[in-house]
Order: C-alpha cells, then sequence, then structure tokens
C-alpha cells in the first residue's frame, strides 16, 4: 500500500459527484481508486454521490460499488473498510434532476462537516458532458467546487470549442480539471525527471542527435462494455489526441521555467502549436476483423479500432524527426513504450559481418507500465578474437528499487490533485483546442479502415508508414527480468 506522506492529500473532507457512476470507468479505475485513497488516510474524509442513467438506490449503488471493488480492485476489502466506504455512498438518478441532487449533497455535507469541498467528475461521453455540467449550475453546486473532465474533451474543435465557453459559463477556469490519466502515470513523470533532473541527455535530445520517435500503445484488449462509446468515438479520439500526444509533448517540450501548472502548461502548449496538421496521407486506420459483428457495433461502421500515423514537430528541437504513434485494440500484445532512436554514427570502420548496426540503431526505451522500466541499448563487442559487435542494454526497472508498492495508480494521483487544486498535471483548453486543429484534415478526410486480424500487429501497411525505420514492437529482445544481471 502506497505510504501516506504529509501534505499529499487535501486538507478538507471531500463530497465527490460521480456522474456515469456505473460505468466501464468508474467500475475499472475511479471507484477503486477512491476506496483506497479514502480508506488509506490520503484524503481526510470521503462521501460518494454516484449519478447515472440506471434506476438504481443507494443500496443498489452500494451493491455495484462492490462488485467493481471485488473485480477489479489491487487491494481487496476488509469488512471494516467496506462497511465504512459504504457508508459514504449514496445514489442519484439522473432522472431525479437537480434538486434530488443537491439533495443528497448536502446531505453528505451534513455527515462530515461545513469545512468541505467538492469534486464534481464528469465520467461521461462528450455527448453527456454539458448537460451534466447544466444539472450541477441548476443545483448550485458550483461554489467550493473543483469539476473533473473525461476525455475525448469534444469530437472536434467546434465542439470542444463550444463545450470550453459553456462550461466557462458555469466554472471558472480554474476550477475546471481536464484529465488524461496517461499523465499520471508514474512513468510519464519520470520522462519529466529523466529530462530535466539530469544533465547527460538534455544535450542529445534534438534532431541532431535523435532520428526518430515511436510512441507505441498496443492494447489486447477489445471494446468489453463500451461498443457504444466507441463506435462514436474509435482510436484516434479514444488515445491519440488525448493520452498519445500529452505523452508526446512530455517528451519533445523544452524545459519549463519551474515545475509548476503555467510553465508546463505553456512548454506543451507550445509544442502543440509548433505541430503540424496530420497529413490523412501519413495515417494508418484499420479495424479488427469482427468488430461490425460485435453486438452495438454498425454492421457497416468505418470507426477504427487501430491507428498508425506519423506526425512533425516543426520547431528549432524537432524539425524534421518524425514521431511515429501507434495503438489499437485486440493486437498482438499489451505494451505502453516510447522509444527513442538515436543517429548511426556517420561512418563504419568496423569489418564487414562485425555485426554494427544490424540490430536497429541505438535507442532508449521508456516502459509506461506501472512498474515502469527504462533501457539504453547500444553496441558492445563480444568477448573472443575479431570484432564482433552485439547489441547490450543498461536497464533500470522500478522492480529492483524496492519502492514498487509506492506507486499510486494514475487516477488516483490525478484525484488527489485535483482535490488539492493542483492543474500540473491536467490539459488546458488551448492546449485541447490546438490539438483539435492540427486534427482537421484527418477528421474531415479520414483514410479507409483496413481490416486486420485480431491478435496481430494492425494492416500490412503500418511497414511503408514507417519505412526505412521499423517498428520497435514486437521486441527482438525481452526486457531483463527484475533482479537478473545480463546482456
Ligand atoms: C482509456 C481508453 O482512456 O485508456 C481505453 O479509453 C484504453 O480505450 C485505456 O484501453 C488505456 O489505459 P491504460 O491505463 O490501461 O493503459
Amino acid at each position: 500500500m502506497a505510504k501516506v506522506s504529509p501534505g499529499v492529500g487535501p486538507r478538507f473532507p471531500q463530497v465527490v459527484v460521480l456522474f456515469g457512476a456505473t460505468g466501464d470507468l468508474a467500475r475499472r479505475k475511479l471507484l477503486p481508486g477512491l476506496y483506497h485513497l479514502a480508506t488509506s488516510g490520503f484524503i481526510p474524509a470521503c462521501r460518494i454521490v454516484g449519478v447515472s442513467l440506471d434506476e438504481l438506490d443507494a443500496d443498489g449503488f452500494r451493491q455495484a460499488a462492490r462488485s467493481a471493488l471485488d473485480e477489479f480492485g489491487k487491494r481487496k476489502p476488509t469488512d471494516t473498510s467496506w462497511q465504512a466506504f459504504a457508508q459514504g455512498l449514496d445514489y442519484v438518478p439522473l432522472s431525479a434532476g437537480a434538486q434530488a441532487l443537491k439533495a443528497a449533497v448536502e446531505r453528505a455535507e451534513a455527515s462530515i462537516g461545513a469545512e468541505c469541498r467538492r469534486l464534481h467528475y464528469l465520467s461521461v461521453p462528450p455527448s453527456a458532458a454539458l448537460s451534466a455540467v447544466q444539472l450541477l449550475g441548476q443545483a448550485g453546486l458550483v461554489e467550493r467546487s473543483r469539476i473533473v473532465m473525461e476525455k475525448p474533451f469534444g469530437t472536434d474543435l467546434a465542439s470542444a470549442v463550444t463545450l470550453n465557453r459553456q462550461l466557462h459559463g458555469v466554472f471558472a477556469e480554474d476550477q475546471i480539471f481536464r484529465i488524461d490519466h496517461f499523465l499520471g502515470k508514474e512513468p510519464a513523470q519520470n520522462i519529466l525527471a529523466f529530462r530535466f533532473a539530469n544533465g547527460l541527455f538534455e544535450p542529445i535530445w534534438n534532431r541532431n542527435f535523435i532520428d526518430h520517435v515511436q510512441i507505441d500503445v498496443p492494447e489486447t484488449l477489445g471494446l468489453g462494455q463500451r461498443s457504444a462509446f466507441y463506435e462514436q468515438t474509435g482510436a484516434y479520439r479514444d488515445m491519440v489526441v488525448t493520452h498519445l500526444f500529452q505523452i508526446l509533448a512530455f517528451m519533445a517540450m523544452e524545459p519549463p521555467t519551474a515545475l509548476e501548472p503555467a510553465p508546463i502548461s505553456e512548454e506543451k502548449n507550445k509544442v502543440f502549436r509548433s505541430m503540424l496538421p496530420i497529413r490523412p496521407s501519413d495515417v494508418v486506420r484499420g479495424q479488427y476483423n469482427g468488430y461490425r459483428e460485435e453486438p452495438g457495433v454498425d454492421a457497416e461502421s468505418e470507426t477504427e479500432t487501430f491507428i498508425a500515423l506519423k506526425c512533425f514537430i516543426d520547431n528549432w528541437r524537432w524539425a524534421g524527426v518524425p514521431f511515429f504513434l501507434r495503438t489499437g485494440k485486440r493486437l498482438a500484445e499489451g505494451q505502453r513504450i516510447i522509444s527513442i532512436a538515436f543517429r548511426e554514427p556517420p561512418k563504419s570502420m568496423f569489418p564487414a559481418g562485425s555485426g554494427v548496426g544490424a540490430q536497429g540503431p541505438d535507442h532508449l526505451t521508456f516502459d509506461l507500465a506501472d512498474a515502469s522500466k527504462m533501457s539504453l541499448s547500444f553496441y558492445g563487442k563480444r568477448p573472443g578474437p575479431g570484432m564482433r559487435l552485439d547489441k547490450l542494454s543498461l536497464q533500470f526497472a522500478m522492480h529492483d528499487t524496492g519502492m514498487q508498492d509506492d506507486v499510486l495508480e494514475a487516477y488516483e494521483r490525478l484525484i488527489l490533485d485535483a482535490m488539492r487544486g493542483d492543474h500540473t498535471l491536467f490539459n488546458t483548453a488551448e492546449g485541447i483546442e490546438r490539438l483539435w486543429q492540427v486534427s482537421i484534415p484527418l477528421l474531415e478526410s479520414p483514410p479507409p479502415v483496413r481490416l486486420y486480424p485480431a491478435g496481430s500487429w494492425g494492416p500490412k501497411s503500418i511497414h511503408q508508414l514507417i519505412a526505412p525505420h521499423a517498428w520497435r514492437l514486437p521486441f527482438e529482445r525481452a526486457w531483463r527480468k527484475p533482479n537478473q544481471l545480463g546482456g
């Protein structure tokens, strides 16, 4: 269990109004995360009011929450901690309206004292976000509140601009937290530490030394219960315009003047401003065989379950360096990596057949799994006569540090930050609108979806997209096992 350090949590008790309380994200991540935060001392006190279309009462919601914790929670509830948590759960169906919601929040507040704050978490699709915001406005629940907006934020530039404008009609910007859970992943923040806490890497972090970058997030998962959401969303809106571009910004941004929300957002937004519009000819869209037969999916659906693309950041540091992004459902492996390929040396003096360059360029690889890993690969001499070269690597695995249990799950970290009012790891309206703007050519003229077999790495044309380079995944050499020495 993560250690609770002083000052990491909010000062005030919290009432969480959870929209989409019976949905997939709430079940998998938000309820287990809130349970952990509430029962481990991170929050002084916490009450949760669930809201959704389902006609449940508080007991029905407690049962749904319990089954979510049993199925998805990493820490199984004990009787005592469950009782304490369950007591703090209440539920209001959307159909009950603003006054019923207000009454439930006031009941919750009365049970934890007047000095409390509200966190409204909108775990709903973009089409439902605005009506939830308006309901909160009508219920008079804006004061002492912060609001977390789930991605995708809008579905294109026009809808994001409208959503921002209407949101600002109810909440002030400093109350709004546009979440991207990839930025709450410990290894994503470690990119900032790696780049800016060390003198060694930043001097080579540019077009003079880096040949290309891959951000590759294949998933073995399918749709689960989410076909209705996914049909309207697809892989680009679900993953790229949100998570992958955010990770790209951490990887590519200039050093911020301080590790604070405004300077970090400013540097990320500069990356987005420098991004060239996405050309449809640089994009491969795919759909796994069988997707159209899934329940809730249109028999002629053109929604992509896979996307790979090439994009460019046209600034002083990165001009001409391609960034290759890939993600999709039902692929061969579940991985989340950033791989940075360094330029090869200008001349090889090694004899023919030495093996130099045979296994690709030197790479720096970040694994964004919770148990994060990093690897720097390079050519080194194989012992013995002659000059045979092998690919070797220096590897770091969080497992080896013994600190693995201190890792907070991404949503937990971000919920705590939002409760504390810390915007550092959240997105701004400007950044999101710019990302929709660079997406216009692709959204207006998407290339046709190509079918791919479930369990593969996507449509065949992904190889043309990246040529003359090659996708790092699947890895030729596996990560070293924790605590295991050797190459
Ligand atoms: C979510 C997407 O935001 O991220 C899902 O909606 C995806 O489709 C998920 O599976 C991946 O997140 P993680 O943390 O499991 O890598």
